[in-house]
């Protein structure tokens, strides 16, 4: 048998090493971080469930970077938010949009050009961690006062009923408790008008087993609360049990079903 060259071992050595501090950096972030505040007494119930890598304003800055989320949604980001913004039609001229939780990547800001470009009245972002709310204005300062950013619980949102066009919703389900699931559908119900749209961005199913088993070991790992959107939880099901059949649905998936763009229309 040959024995390897000395610089490939190295190399080798260098890159299992470095991927081992990633995936020991997500993990203390995402699941470590879940055990230690669902098990704390003195944890707020609101806010248990989410990850310290969107609660510290250090971690954000460290992890918003497009090549950390596209990693995360093996490349079909761009494709994603490009459908999520198509969603957004017929037109933008005056309405009021709402962005239900603002973390990482250029949603947001890919939404706040369609709404400068279309003359939109208020593109509102909420999420309910200030650090993100803040990241979030530092990223759309450009935009001026056609963005509004609020810090807010999208299970108990703050505003009238029937006040938005357009709700947009992106990878915000997956990492709620199945209880928060419900209630975020139904507050997106509440403050979106008759005619107007709920556009959500989420994982899906993959149609493939061997997909399905990685997934399931990765979300088992690191997120806990997704595998439930492809067990227990359909986003256009649990719209139909909150409101009866007032809405009309259009489903995109990408990347052999891993990912699904839901778009829920309200019809009355
Ligand atoms: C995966 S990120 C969502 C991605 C994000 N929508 C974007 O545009 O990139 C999760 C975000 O949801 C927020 N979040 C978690 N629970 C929430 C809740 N109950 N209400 C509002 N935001 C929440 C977290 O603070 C975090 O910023």
């Amino acid at each position: 048998m040959t024995a390897l060259p000395d610089n490939l071992i190295l190399l080798s050595t260098i890159t299992a090493a470095a991927l081992a501090t990633i995936g020991l950096f997500f993990l203390v972030v995402t699941r470590i971080s879940l055990i230690l505040q669902t098990n704390s007494a003195s944890a707020d119930p609101d806010t248990a469930h989410i990850y310290w890598i969107y609660k510290s304003p250090f971690f954000i800055r460290l992890a918003d970077r497009m090549f950390v989320v596209s990693s995360i949604l093996l490349g079909q980001y761009n494709k994603l938010v490009g459908t999520v913004v198509k969603r957004l039609n017929p037109s933008l001229k005056g309405k009021r949009i709402l962005q239900i939780s603002c973390a990482f990547g250029n949603v947001s800001e890919k939404i706040a050009e369609s709404c400068a470009r279309q003359d939109a009245e208020e593109f509102v972002l909420t999420d309910i961690m200030q650090s993100e709310v803040d990241n979030a204005q530092r990223k759309l300062k450009k935009f001026g006062k056609l963005c509004t950013f609020l810090k807010q619980d999208a299970t108990n949102l703050d505003f009238e009923d029937q006040s938005f066009d357009y709700v947009v919703v992106f990878f915000l389900p997956h990492e709620l408790p199945l209880d928060k699931k419900y209630k975020l559908i139904e507050e997106s119900n509440r403050v979106v008008k008759p005619g107007g749209k709920v556009v959500f961005g989420e994982f899906h199913k993959p149609r493939s087993k061997i997909l399905e088993m990685l997934g399931r070991v990765y979300f088992y790992i690191f997120e806990p609360y997704a595998t439930e959107m492809w067990d227990d939880f359909d986003l256009a099901d649990a719209f139909e049990e909150k409101t009866g059949n007032a809405y009309s649905f259009k489903k995109d998936t990408f990347l052999f079903d891993n990912f699904q763009i839901l778009t829920a229309k309200r019809l009355a």
